[in-house]
């Protein structure tokens, strides 16, 4: 079974999604890592992000190794490990153009289903999984909070690993990303008109987790 997660930046939508991998004891996949992975290897080519075919064309040779272990990180860009390097603000700056590229998109959603086969449950985390990637999931979520909110608990990281108490730049950053995600042509990121929408901004970690482990489970069954 596919438990489909979608969800702009900073609704909590990552450790919220492994944390319930943890509970139904399931697999996890964080489709995100795989945008960045491609991102950074245009970047490491010296590709233009904006030239969508050179972007296409890295992105169908790119060799992509992901784990589905939810409490550890494995991301192997052609058997290196490139966990930290996804994260940094390079990449987080291009990813928005890569991920926005049809023939990149195609790539990653056939890998993605492909890694969804397989023995047992699987809580798929991204922007368009309920819609595209597996729109028969049988249960899809949508996580929101406010931009305000958003921006708070990415500033809060940022400062908490070191980085400048920035929140207006940070904003400014989450409204121009929710702008562009939702607005690309292909796959924009909208909730499926059968997921359950969440939203986020009053609820701890732990009780987004406890709120979707039952859902899950009245889903299920409900089916059985
Ligand atoms: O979840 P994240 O911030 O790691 O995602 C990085 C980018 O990848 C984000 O800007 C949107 C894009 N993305 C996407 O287009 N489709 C997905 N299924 C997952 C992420």
């Amino acid at each position: 079974m596919v438990v489909a997660i979608d969800g702009p930046a900073g609704t909590g939508k990552s450790s919220v999604s492994r944390g319930l991998a943890r509970g139904l004891g399931a697999r996890f996949l964080d489709t995100g890592a795989m945008y960045r992975m491609v991102t950074l290897a245009v970047m490491r080519a010296g590709v233009d992000p904006e030239d969508p075919e050179a972007v296409g064309d890295v992105a169908s040779t790119v060799e992509l190794s992901v784990g589905y272990d939810p409490d550890t990180s494995s991301f192997f860009l052609a058997g290196e490990d490139v966990s930290a390097q996804i994260r940094g603000d390079d990449v987080t700056r291009n990813v928005s153009a890569v991920s926005a590229v049809p023939s990149v998109r195609t790539r990653l959603v056939d890998i993605q289903r492909a890694m969804a086969e397989g023995p047992g449950d699987i809580v798929v985390e991204g922007r368009d999984i309920g819609t595209v990637v597996f729109p028969d999931a049988p249960v899809k979520i949508f996580l929101t909070a406010s931009p305000e909110t958003r921006a708070q608990r990415r500033n809060a990281q940022n400062i908490a690993a070191g980085l400048a108490d920035n929140y207006e730049g940070v904003l400014a950053d989450v409204r121009r990303r929710d702008h562009l995600d939702s607005t690309r042509l292909v796959s924009p990121l909208r909730p499926a008109s059968d997921a359950v929408v969440v939203d986020t901004s009053d609820m701890t970690e732990a009780q987004v987790i406890d709120h979707l482990v039952d859902l899950v489970k009245q889903r299920t069954g409900a089916m059985s």
